[in-house]
Parts: C-alpha cells; sequence; structure tokens
C-alpha cells in the first residue's frame, strides 16, 4: 500500500503490537513513519474510508459490525464472513455468529468469480488460502464440465506463515524444519469454503477430498488437484479452456505444456500459475500461489482497487 498511487495509509493498529512500523518490521526502515497503536474503533471510523481487517476468525466479526454502521468499506480477511449461513461458520469454525446481520452484504472476495459484485460491495470476505489456490485451478474445469467430473481429490501443501504468528508447539522450527505432514485429514475448515464455491459454480455437488500439508517453508501454496472424468479430453483442449477462461485476468497464470508450476515462481507476487497434465480418465491440475500475496494481502487490495475502479494489479504489481 506504501507503493500505491492512490493510497494514503492513516492507521496501522494490532491488538498489543505498538510502536513505529521500523522497529516492528526493520525491512520497512526509511520507508515510512507509520505506527502501529493499540486498535482503537472510534479512530478508525474517524479517519479512514477503507480498512483491511486481518486479526484471527471470532475477532473480525466484533470489528466489522461498527465499520460497516460507519458507512465503511471493508475487506475482511479472516473467515468471519466467508459462509453465507450462520449455520455453517458454527459448523465448521465452532463458534456462533455474532454479526449474521452482515453476512448477506458480504461478497466473496474472489475476483476471478465476483468482480461485478466486488464493485458495489461495502463488505469483502477476502478467501483462504488454499480455498484460493485451489478453486483457481478448478474452476474452469467444474464451471464448463462439471458433468464428466465424477471425483476431485485435493492435496495441497503450505508454508508455515500459513497459521500466522502465534506461537505453538507444532509451529516451532524444531517441529517444523526437516518434517512435512498431513493434518486435518478430511477435516479442514478450508474444505467447505472450497466446496461452496466449486458446487455453486457447477450448479450441482461434485464430490471433493481436502488434505492439507504442512512444508517446511515459510510461504507458498501448491495444490495438486485430480479430477476422475468419465469421458477423457485431450491436454491441448483442457490446457485451450484453461487458456481462454483466463485470458484477461491479470493474476492467473497458465503455463505452457508441459511445465509445472512452483511455489518460488509466485513467492511475493500475486500471481496463481497453473499447469495441467492428463492420462486416460485422469486430469491433473496443479496450482502455486504466495499464500500471503494471493492467497491474503495482495488479493485484498486486489479487490480494493476493484472496490474504487482502480486499475486492478495497482501496488501489487
Ligand atoms: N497467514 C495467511 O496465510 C492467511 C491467508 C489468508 C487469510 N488469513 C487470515 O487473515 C487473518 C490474519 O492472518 P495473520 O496470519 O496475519 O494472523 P496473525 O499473524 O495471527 O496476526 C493477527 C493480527 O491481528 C491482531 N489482532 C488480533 N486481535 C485483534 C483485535 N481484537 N483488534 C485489533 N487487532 C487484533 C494481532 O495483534 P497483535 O500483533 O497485537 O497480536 C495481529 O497483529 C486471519 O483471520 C487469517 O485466518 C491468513
Amino acid at each position: 500500500l506504501l507503493r500505491h498511487s492512490n493510497v494514503r495509509v492513516t492507521y496501522l493498529a494490532a491488538a498489543t503490537t505498538t510502536g513505529t512500523l521500523n522497529s516492528i518490521h526493520p525491512e520497512f526502515l526509511d520507508q515510512t513513519k507509520l505506527s502501529c497503536e493499540k486498535f482503537k474503533i472510534q479512530k478508525a471510523q474517524k479517519i479512514c474510508d477503507a480498512l483491511f481487517v486481518a486479526v484471527p476468525h471470532t475477532q473480525a466479526m466484533n470489528i466489522v459490525p461498527e465499520l460497516i454502521k460507519a458507512d465503511k468499506r471493508v475487506i475482511d480477511l479472516s473467515a468471519d464472513y466467508r459462509f453465507p449461513k450462520a449455520s455453517e461458520y458454527k459448523k465448521y469454525y465452532g463458534h456462533e455468529h455474532t454479526d449474521k446481520a452482515n453476512l448477506s452484504k458480504a461478497v466473496y472476495g474472489l475476483p476471478e468469480i465476483y468482480r461485478e459484485e466486488i464493485k458495489h460491495a461495502q463488505l469483502i470476505a477476502n478467501p483462504g488460502c488454499y480455498p484460493t489456490s485451489a478453486i483457481l485451478g478448478l474452476l474452469p474445469l467444474t464451471s464448463t464440465f462439471s458433468e464428466n467430473i465424477q471425483q476431485i481429490i485435493i492435496d495441497a501443501k503450505s508454508g508455515v506463515t500459513g497459521a500466522g504468528k502465534k506461537l505453538t508447539n507444532h509451529l516451532m522450527f524444531s517441529e517444523v524444519n526437516e518434517n512435512l505432514k498431513a493434518y486435518k485429514v478430511l477435516s479442514h475448515q478450508h474444505k467447505p469454503e472450497i466446496e461452496n464455491q466449486i458446487n455453486k459454480m457447477a450448479g450441482h455437488m461434485i464430490p471433493l477430498a481436502f488434505v492439507p500439508h504442512l512444508v517446511p517453508m515459510n510461504q507458498g501454496i501448491l495444490s495438486t488437484m485430480y479430477l476422475f472424468v468419465k469421458k477423457p479430453l485431450s491436454l491441448a483442449h483442457i490446457h485451450k479452456i484453461y487458456k481462454n477462461f483466463y485470458k484477461t485476468e491479470p493474476s492467473v497464470r497458465i503455463l505452457p505444456l508441459g511445465q509445472q508450476p512452483e511455489t518460488k515462481n509466485v513467492f511475493e507476487t500475486h500471481y496463481c500459475d497453473i499447469g495441467l497434465a492428463i492420462k486416460d480418465h485422469l486430469i491433473v491440475v496443479t496450482s502455486a500461489i504466495d499464500n500471503l500475496m494471493k492467497g491474503a494481502a495482495s488479493q485484498a487490495v486486489q479487490n480494493m482497487n476493484i472496490m474504487y475502479g482502480f486499475q486492478e494489479n495497482l501496488g501489487i504489481d
């Protein structure tokens, strides 16, 4: 945002972290005089037009209603507004939703599906990181050839920043380094978020399994998606479908045939890279994003750009 020509950052806040931005994140040395303060809703209401709420789920729904009431535009990065129904939130996140009134206002902030709705939205539910990589990888086939798809298996791998900065034993260096493991197998809370969008675009339910893994790197998600189809298609045909589907998208790159995405090629960028392979009744789609960028921050800025009619990749390219 500091590099964004149409944005002035007026307020930075957290729960307990305070001080100059340089002292918290020394990489910002000499780039800004901004300081981080203890969050005060009245101040946010007074000095901001738009707000990025990047706090843990259950915290966002305490903050967002007051901002909406004050006519602010809000991009929420948590899961609090990603499900249209409070009952789904309760089921998958285990908490009662305390801001049901604003659930229907929230637009799911995946520009590749909801660009028109995002333009006029007051509240954006920025998608989860795994869902962004999975949905973008699946969308061209599930929204045009859904009847042909029998089953989808998503095998996804994420770097450790996906879990945020909280200190927990299983995220310590010695636990994560030189290690690779699956977690929340078939029960991760991002699965219903992926399903909601895929099934909505397909118009019916497609059986889907999701297994996330934690890998010893800081940033990046690689999702390998196995689609079992009734009728085989040629690789050239599928490649053409993907190229056409995303031909005007600034953040999605369909790789040339024979090339596969790598997390290092999207590191610190707003891109989602997608690769394709096929053998008989099996299509394999791989997608790579940076979980902190297209999986969170750059997607949030992309949404803001769309909301305000700015060039979509301003500040993130
Ligand atoms: N990390 C990812 O890859 C990723 C991707 C997509 C979406 N998300 C979502 O985005 C949100 C932020 O993620 P993160 O990884 O940045 O989390 P994080 O590292 O845990 O940071 C959360 C921040 O929120 C602040 N905070 C907590 N409660 C607050 C409150 N009541 N008022 C004001 N500030 C408060 C914390 O302040 P202190 O510094 O004082 O503790 C901290 O700075 C989460 O909902 C997460 O699920 C994360």
